[in-house]
């Protein structure tokens, strides 16, 4: 393996500071060391579902606030399309449901970006229909993505987070929070994710990896938009305080704050971002002027 610039000797030569690479003895310049050193410190983040809606949104915010992004998703073409445009993030193609996959596609991580600061399970799929037309085929293709996938991601990565003191970040739903109809295994599997953030708060603490969850409200994504009928979209409205669906943006401002230093004291919390479903009771809209 090269010797890390971090580790060679450094010499002031004629043109100015340079560091002696010993496998090679080459002159290495300053403004090289520089970028290197950057390299090595940037922080990057693990961000699955990233083709589009929320983890692309999220993408975008990291790159913003100057870190680095390593986009994971399952479908290839879509990635690879929107990764072209975003010069601090790399594609990783990969099926967040399947270990050999998630494993694989942590090693490449590691090697494209020399850590990992902090880990997005945003990958989801929505299947919304009654609990007797649920098949068990139907439940597990919910399960797979939206449970397994986080358990399997998260898992994979607590070696590189443990070395940062990182970040779990794991997107659940207001459908986890709140029981309703046709969402037995999407409903099921968010109150799981939940959980399962709490579980690896209360063990990961000790390694200094926090661990939290945001729970978005209705975002117009393509995934909501392929279960939400316009009465579905109706009864939102009147349900929500703020009277509007949210953005991919507003969920990606809570998920990177969580992600951030600046809620270094801030784990095993679950955030609704949600435009105040979750605190309201029933009787709102007839309660309205
Ligand atoms: N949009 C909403 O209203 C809403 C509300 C609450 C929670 N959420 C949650 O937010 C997350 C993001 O949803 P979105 O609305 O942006 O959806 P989206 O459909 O726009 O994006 C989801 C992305 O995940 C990818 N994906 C799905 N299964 C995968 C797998 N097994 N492996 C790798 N990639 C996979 C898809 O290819 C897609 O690019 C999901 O977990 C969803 O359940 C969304």
């Amino acid at each position: 393996m090269a010797t890390p610039l971090r580790d060679m000797p450094v010499v002031i030569s004629h043109c100015g500071l340079r560091a002696i690479d010993p496998e090679g003895g080459k002159l290495v310049s300053a403004k090289q060391i520089c970028i290197s050193e950057n390299i090595m410190t940037q922080k990057t983040a693990l961000v699955t579902g990233a083709a589009r809606g929320i983890g692309l949104a999220t993408t975008h915010l990291f790159v913003e606030q100057g870190w680095r992004v390593a986009m994971v998703d399952r479908d290839g073409d879509e990635l690879a399309n929107v990764a072209k445009g975003i010069n601090e993030a790399s594609p990783f193609v990969c099926d967040v449901s399947q270990a050999d996959q998630v494993d694989q596609m942590v090693a490449d991580v590691r090697t494209t970006f020399g850590r990992i600061d902090a880990v997005v399970n945003n990958a989801g799929v929505a299947d919304f229909g009654p609990i007797e037309e649920t098949d068990f085929a139907r439940w597990r293709r919910v399960m797979e993505t939206n449970l397994d996938g986080v358990f399997l991601v998260s898992q994979a990565c607590i070696p590189s987070l443990r070395e940062t003191r990182g970040a779990l970040l794991n997107i659940a739903s207001i459908s986890g929070l709140r029981a309703s109809t046709l969402r037995v295994a999407y409903g099921t599997s968010k109150a799981a994710v939940i959980h399962l953030t709490k579980q690896q708060a209360a063990e990961l603490g000790e390694y200094g990896i926090r661990a939290n969850c945001v729970c978005p409200g209705p975002v117009r994504t393509k995934l909501a938009m392929a279960v939400h009928t316009q009465e579905i979209i109706d009864a939102y409205h009147d349900a929500i305080p703020l009277n509007r669906y949210g953005t991919e943006n507003e969920i990606a401002e809570v998920i990177t704050f969580l992600c951030s230093d600046k809620a270094s004291y801030v784990t095993g919390q679950i955030v609704a971002s949600d435009g105040g479903f979750d605190s309201t009771g029933v009787g709102l809209p007839a309660l309205r002027t």
